[in-house]
């Protein structure tokens, strides 16, 4: 039983996998087009909202040195997640990956994990874009009918119509073809670092010293009844719940870990790469480190303009700038956020139908999904299904805690994907590495406990939601992958045929 449970799809096998004409994605990305996708996806309701609500809530100003923190955390995987795509360039990220290396029990986990982080984040998004939406509309003088605003809006029904709306046009453009949606993403992307830039350097000249005494605020006592929402690690250790001081930079960094998911995403398109031995490393370090140059500058800039205890949690950025008498600034920032929030939102979708679509692939789920647009070339099946769940689960769910709940699934990928680096070098030492993440096991081992420890800040409540999802995956996985995956059954057809590599991958 265990050798099927940890039977590792040869990395040969799933490059030729998507040579299969009707299961082929088109090459037509640049390490140019990657950064930019990246950077497209990372930039968001992290910057743009977090910001905010952890500053006045578990660090104040010292939240620069929580996005600092998280993009440690960030760059190492980062360098593990490279190795790992300009190895294995098809389409499922840190999926296909582990299938290669720590068999189909792991692989299986980990896409059921980022299906969740994926489908999760596109909703959490599409509520903070509708959030901006409807501030731009108050501007203006409109407003929203309470029910169709927000879930919370009128009395018992509320269903936010943008947010879903925003999903199923996006589901419409990804359908259409990946070039078009590239290029729709250059344009925004390029309106979303101005009004970060604005923020930085417009801001700068609004600041007052005064803000950031004192820069760690002394730690608070959190009240008590309120302790599942505390930090696994203070329960784990029974230290008092509490908000602020140092462990409260802990804390805010496992949240505005958010800010920066989607650096892996871009290891999702290596199939759609045109050279991503080459273009891979470079689209996915070089958009990781522009964002957390530009998220700790917009930190320190906001936590200066407004004291941390006055800061918006809805708006933080727009609204420093409306507390130091500049309007104009807000309306301008409030407009680039919401243009900006639209590809964060599109890529964290089209990433999702990308990892659906390579489990589809391998039988793990029904291969239905996987047979592309006979014309356009994109997985329009997975695509569908999945932008019309997410329209409905943008429209009606309470989404705070779920964003702590994204940030859960995604660093249990980057724990798995820095111990398949590992492994893979082991059993496939021959595999051609056109980046090899440096001092290993050091880096790959230093990513696993980095991203364990921002695990175990993130509140109890989390950690238990995650266990509820994780064990319904093994349901299915037992329930129908284990006897559909087509790695399964060409083992059963092939088995005296496999010749075994020196590493002895096939197991
Ligand atoms: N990093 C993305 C954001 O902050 C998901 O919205």
């Amino acid at each position: 039983m265990s050798s099927t449970l940890f039977r590792t799809k040869k990395v040969e096998q799933s490059i030729l996998d998507t040579e299969e004409p009707e299961h082929a994605l088109k090459k037509s990305l640049s390490a140019l087009d990657l950064t930019v996708f990246g950077v497209g996806v990372i930039i968001g309701t992290g910057i743009f909202v977090l910001t905010g609500t952890v500053a006045k809530n578990n660090a104040g100003p010292s939240v620069a040195l929580a996005f600092t923190a998280a993009g440690v955390v960030c760059a190492l995987a980062a360098l593990c997640y490279a190795e790992f795509a300009s190895t294995v360039p098809v389409a499922g990220s840190a999926y296909t990956f582990s299938y290669a290396s720590l068999g189909e029990l792991p692989a299986w986990i980990i896409g059921w994990d980022l299906v969740l982080e994926f489908a999760l984040g596109t909703a959490v998004v599409a509520v903070g874009w509708s959030g901006y939406i409807q501030s731009l509309m108050d501007n203006a003088g409109w407003e929203m009918p309470a029910a169709l605003g927000s879930r919370e809006g009128a009395g018992d029904f509320g269903f936010d119509i943008l947010a879903a709306a925003l999903v199923l046009v996006l589901t419409a453009i990804l359908v259409l073809g990946m070039k078009l949606s590239a290029r729709i993403t250059s344009i925004v992307v390029a309106i979303k670092v101005t009004v970060v830039l604005v923020v930085i350097i417009a801001g700068a000249f609004f600041i007052d010293g005064d803000n950031y005494d004192p820069f760690i605020p002394k730690a608070q006592d959190v009240p008590p009844g309120e302790s599942l929402q505390a930090p696994l690690i203070q329960l784990m250790f029974g230290w008092a719940p509490s908000n602020f001081g140092v462990m409260g930079i802990f804390t805010a960094a496992s949240v505005v870990f958010f800010a920066f998911i989607g650096f892996d995403i871009v290891a999702t398109a290596a199939e759609e790469t045109k050279n991503p031995q080459r273009d891979m490393p470079r689209g996915i370090l070089g958009s990781l480190f522009i964002c957390t140059a530009l998220y700790v500058a917009v930190s320190i800039v906001v936590t200066g303009m407004q004291h941390y205890s006055q800061l918006s949690v809805d708006a933080p950025l727009a609204d420093a700038f409306k507390a130091t008498g500049h309007p104009w600034y807000a309306g301008f920032i409030s407009f680039g956020a919401a243009v900006g929030l639209t590809t964060v939102c599109m890529i964290l979708l089209l990433g999702q139908t990308r990892v659906f679509f390579a489990m589809s692939r391998d039988g793990l789920l029904p291969r239905f999904f996987s047979r592309v647009h006979p014309r356009f070339k994109t997985p329009h099946r997975p695509t569908i299904l999945l932008g019309v769940v997410i329209a409905i689960l943008a429209g009606f769910t309470p989404l705070n805690e779920l964003a702590a709940l994204v940030n859960i699934g995604t660093l249990f990928a980057f724990v798995v994907v820095a111990i398949g680096v590992l492994i893979l070098r082991r059993t496939r030492p021959d595999l051609h590495r056109s980046f090899r993440t440096p001092w290993v096991p050091f880096i790959p081992i230093l990513s696993v406990c980095a991203s364990l420890w921002l695990m175990l800040n993130l509140p109890a409540e989390t950690w238990v939601r995650f266990g509820i999802w994780m064990a319904a995956g093994f349901l299915v996985y037992f329930l129908y992958g284990r006897s559909h995956s087509l790695l399964g059954r060409r083992k059963e057809v092939s088995v005296d045929d496999v010749v075994k590599p020196p590493g002895g991958e096939e197991t």
